[in-house]
């Protein structure tokens, strides 16, 4: 392990309703990054937790008949539960209502009080309950509501302490453009700035209305603004108060990522507060962008949040954190939909990633009976993939320290079609049938082999339990948890003489209907599926069927004439058949047990009249018969003069 530290964080979530897909979306990116650095080597600190107090808390708890701890506990398991479900790998769960944290809270607010950053007034102004966020008129929308949300916003008056932000203004604004870095993308950086170059009013830290918070320490009717609460979270895992040398190797934060919308409270607030406590400021504040469906935040008010959990028992988690990643941008807005999602598993997962994981086993096993050889030389085909997956590990970790998290994503995909291409351009099973190319096709196999190596620790931040599964598959010795980024940043790591794993699909396909619609989920789908499909496949009691019936299909003698590759379909091929009357367009998908040139000639048979049908939007005028035994494939080829009719 190296001696270098990392401390991530999310925002602390209202337990105010269930979370929804956008919430992951934030969590999943700290998690991927939380995972990489420890790949890399690092001691790692990834912290999460929910953010209980408050009047808005208070008033959802009331209008249940319960106690506000017993409604934020029921709510925070599933938080708990969800982030299990999703195989995030936080260090620890804050919770603003355990005792540790509100020692903190209470600690911190004396210590800005004797510093006399903090007095006593009384707040006259406007409050916008469900985003706990104190407005001016002037900053007001169009319609007189809240600038963030969009609701009505209450006048409040009351007795209060403020926090003297207005004596940290200058300094602030000076760390921000001295430090490119602190606020990120950029254009958050430049609303923060015009923000403090409007003025900075001193800060209501506390309120009397209502008693769920954290009471302030020399005056015990009011409790401390959610903010003030929330905002110290950060600071209490990791040793404040109690573990001055936790506290050294973690803080400040390295980063701490946030939605748009409370960039101002981490990029402001937070770091006077930090000031006002001599403490550094973090590294940086990450303002990511929103999930949006159709263009509008998802948000239980709008009735258009996505329910993660649903989506997990759907596609399992990797699938939902890979579309999460690879999808959106990180500092921009990104749309959710299911067909997208769906769309994304078929392309990526199962074809892409699942194929190539699937055809190089295969052909290990078939070729060589499942051992991987010991290379001897290269082609330049096979530097040509070697240096590609350099230049995949470079722009990975280019990725996933820039917060640049699509990008990286996008190079390891972009070396698994790599790596698919390889398959082709060396196709070993035209060496397999060549015994003077043994040395060759073992060379092919083992940079299969090791590329799969390399993706397996590539994807790992992404999808962690594929991942895994890629290298019990692969077979390779060690245990994956042991694993680091050094381990692929050199070419050769798989030992020549193992023996690989058992091949078992990653990803199924997912089928759309005619409209690409979504198929409904399979669990609830497969009982009438099968009924369905008993039907369909079972004309009679007995399971025969009459001579009329088999009459109906025309089976017919074609000559293959063309072959070529269908795009981003390793299986298919697309072939152009002579029928003796003409040619036909068939796609067939026997990709990975014919060379092109083995085809071309042979005589197949056709089944003629089936109803035409589009294979990745190429269409298909018949199928060609083929006998298939586990793996093997083999078209079904005939000695008869083109025209002939099969019966
Ligand atoms: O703001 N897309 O909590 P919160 C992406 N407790 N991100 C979204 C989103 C969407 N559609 N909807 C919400 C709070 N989020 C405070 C934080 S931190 C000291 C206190 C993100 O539960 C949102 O942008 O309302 C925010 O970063 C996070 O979820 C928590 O929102």
């Amino acid at each position: 392990m190296s001696n270098k530290s990392f401390y991530i964080t999310t925002p602390i979530y209202y337990p105010s309703a269930k979370l929804h897909i956008g919430h992951a979306y934030c969590t999943t990116i700290a998690d991927a990054v939380a995972r990489y650095h420890r790949l890399a080597g690092e001691e790692v600190f990834f912290l999460t937790g929910s953010d209980e107090h408050g009047q808005k808390i208070q008033e959802k708890a009331e209008a249940e008949g319960i106690k506000p701890i017993e409604y934020t506990d029921k709510i925070v398991a599933g938080f708990q539960n969800l982030w299990k479900l999703l195989h995030i790998s936080n260090d620890d769960f804050i919770r603003t209502t355990q005792p540790r944290h509100e020692k903190v809270v209470q600690e911190i607010f004396r210590r800005v009080y004797d510093k006399g950053d903090i007095y006593k007034g009384s707040y006259k102004g406007l409050y916008c309950t469900p985003c706990e966020s104190f407005w001016t008129e002037l900053q007001l929308d169009e319609n007189g509501c809240c600038p963030d949300c969009g609701r009505p916003v209450k006048e409040v008056a009351e007795e209060a302490y403020f926090f003297k932000m207005s004596n940290y203004a200058d300094r602030i604004l000076k760390h921000i453009e001295d430090n490119p870095d602190f606020i990120q993308p950029v254009s958050r950086r430049n609303e923060m700035i015009n923000f403090i170059k409007q003025g900075l009013d001193d800060l209501c830290i506390s309120r009397t209305s209502f008693d769920w918070g954290i009471p302030v320490p020399m005056d015990e009717k009011h409790v401390i603004y959610v903010w003030f609460d929330a905002l110290t979270n950060y600071l209490t895992p990791i040793g404040f108060l109690d573990d001055q040398e936790k506290f050294n190797k973690f803080w400040p934060a390295d980063v701490h990522l946030v939605g748009k919308e409370i960039v101002r409270f981490h990029s402001i607030i937070w770091p006077c507060i930090l000031m006002a406590l001599d403490l550094p400021l973090p590294k940086q504040i990450y303002g990511h962008g929103w999930l949006v469906v159709d263009g509008t935040k998802m948000s239980k008010s709008l009735g258009n949040v996505i329910d993660p959990i649903e989506l997990i028992e759907k596609y399992g988690p990797d699938a939902i954190r890979y579309f999460l990643l690879r999808e959106i941008n990180l500092g921009q807005d990104g749309n959710f939909s299911e067909l997208a999602l769906v769309q994304r598993i078929n392309a990526d997962l199962a074809n892409d990633l699942g194929n190539l994981l699937h055809r190089t086993l295969n052909m290990v096993g078939k070729f060589q009976n499942g051992q991987v050889l010991a290379p001897s030389g290269r082609s330049a085909i096979d530097d040509s993939l070697i240096s590609d997956a350099m230049e995949a590990v470079r722009a990975f970790d280019e990725g996933m320290t820039g917060m640049k998290i699509s990008n990286g994503v996008k190079a390891v995909w972009a070396f698994i079609s790599r790596a698919n291409k390889y398959i082709d351009e060396t196709a070993p099973w035209a060496l397999a049938k060549d015994p003077d190319k043994k040395q060759e096709l073992a060379n092919v196999m083992y940079n299969l082999i090791e590329s799969m190596r390399i993706i397996s620790v590539l994807i790992a931040p992404y999808m962690p339990v594929t991942a895994e599964k890629v290298w019990q598959q692969l077979n390779i010795p060690g245990e994956f948890k042991d694993v680091r980024l050094e381990d692929i940043r050199t070419w050769g790591g798989t030992p020549a003489g193992m023996h690989i794993g058992e091949a078992q699909q990653l990803f199924p396909r997912i089928e759309l209907d005619k409209e690409d619609k979504v198929q409904p989920p399979k669990k609830e789908k497969q009982p009438k599926k099968e009924q369905g499909e008993k039907k369909a496949a079972a004309p009679a009691e007995d399971g025969l069927i009459t001579i009329d019936d088999f009459g109906k299909v025309k089976l017919q003698v074609v000559e293959i004439v063309e072959a070529e590759p269908v795009p981003k379909a390793d299986k298919l091929l697309k072939l152009i058949v002579d029928t003796g009357e003409g040619k036909r367009q068939v796609v067939s998908g026997i990709a990975q047990h014919y060379a092109i040139d083995e085809l071309i000639g042979k005589r197949v048979i056709l089944v003629m009249n089936l109803k035409p049908a589009k294979l990745r939007g190429v269409e298909s005028q018949g199928m060609i018969l083929a006998a298939t035994k586990g793996d093997q494939l083999e078209v079904v080829t005939v000695d008869m003069p083109v025209g002939s009719v099969v019966r």
